[in-house]
């Protein structure tokens, strides 16, 4: 694993333009399970059931039941070494844009400041009706919160069903046509259209470092260099390469 670290860390230096894509497995060592491991939130609701915008549509009440649980659980959690190793990557200058599926705003809480939040952010919600917005932290507590006209508010988070923002996509269609690595950290990579952004980089002659805990569809297609273990230990080892390199 050592010489895989100095290999992804000369990729990271030697690189114009690193960006990363990022999902759940980056904010289990904080406290968040993901969705698709054992134990994972889909193992406890069905997201057919749960995860839809028509399921929401159709009964929101039964659908915050779930989002109760993960709001609790994302509101006391802290960004762990990876979001902060990821954080000081930008800082470096040696990572310039974090695209994430995440919805629980640990890189900006990590340091990172150019995150692209490709399934939204749970800290806000919207009225459907008046669309009206509230802060999530003003909502607390409330099952299901509720807006001043009396609609069930939605989480600004992108349900299954509905269009990732135009914004998002076009920006990480762009970094990843010109990217010369990147970085793909804890994700499975099964749901579109954010699995598409290692093709995308890869066409482009993107070197792609995979970090997870276990293979996935990108790993033997795809991947460059495989560094397998936990985010935090493996991007924290990453970093202090990366500077050691710089440094001499
Ligand atoms: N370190 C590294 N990788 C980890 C860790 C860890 N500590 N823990 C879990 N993983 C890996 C798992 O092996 C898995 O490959 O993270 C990945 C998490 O995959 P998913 O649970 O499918 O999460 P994600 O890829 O982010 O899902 C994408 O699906 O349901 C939707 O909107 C939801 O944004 C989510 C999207």
């Amino acid at each position: 694993m050592e010489d895989l670290i100095k290999e992804s860390a000369q990729i990271i230096v030697n690189s114009k333009s690193t960006i990363a894509l990022t999902g759940a497995g980056i904010s289990v060592e904080s406290g968040i399970p993901d969705f698709r491991s054992a134990g994972g939130l889909w193992s406890k609701f069905d997201p057919a059931e749960y995860a839809t915008i028509h399921a929401f549509q159709q009964d929101p009440e039964k659908v915050w039941n779930m989002l109760v649980e993960m709001e609790d659980v994302v509101s006391g959690a802290e960004p762990n070494a990876a979001h902060i190793g990821m954080g000081d990557l930008e800082k470096m200058g040696l990572l310039k844009c974090i695209i994430t599926q995440n919805v629980d705003n640990l890189h900006q809480d990590g340091g990172a400041e150019n995150v692209i939040e490709y399934h939204g952010n749970s800290s806000s919600l919207s009225c459907l009706t008046c669309r009206k917005k509230f802060k999530s932290t003003d909502k607390k507590g409330d099952n299901p919160p509720k807006c001043d006209c009396g609609q069930i508010l939605k989480p600004d988070v992108i349900f299954f069903g509905e269009a990732i923002p135009a914004d998002s996509m076009n920006r990480s269609f762009h970094l990843a046509s010109s990217a010369e690595a990147l970085i793909v950290a804890g994700t499975s990579a099964v749901v579109s259209p954010a699995n598409t952004i290692p093709d995308i980089a890869k066409q482009n002659g993107a070197k792609i470092i995979e970090i997870n805990l276990e293979r996935t569809q990108l790993t033997g297609r795809l991947t460059d260099v495989f560094l397998q273990g936990s985010a935090g230990e493996t991007i924290s080892a990453l970093v202090e390469e990366v500077r050691l390199i710089k440094s001499a």
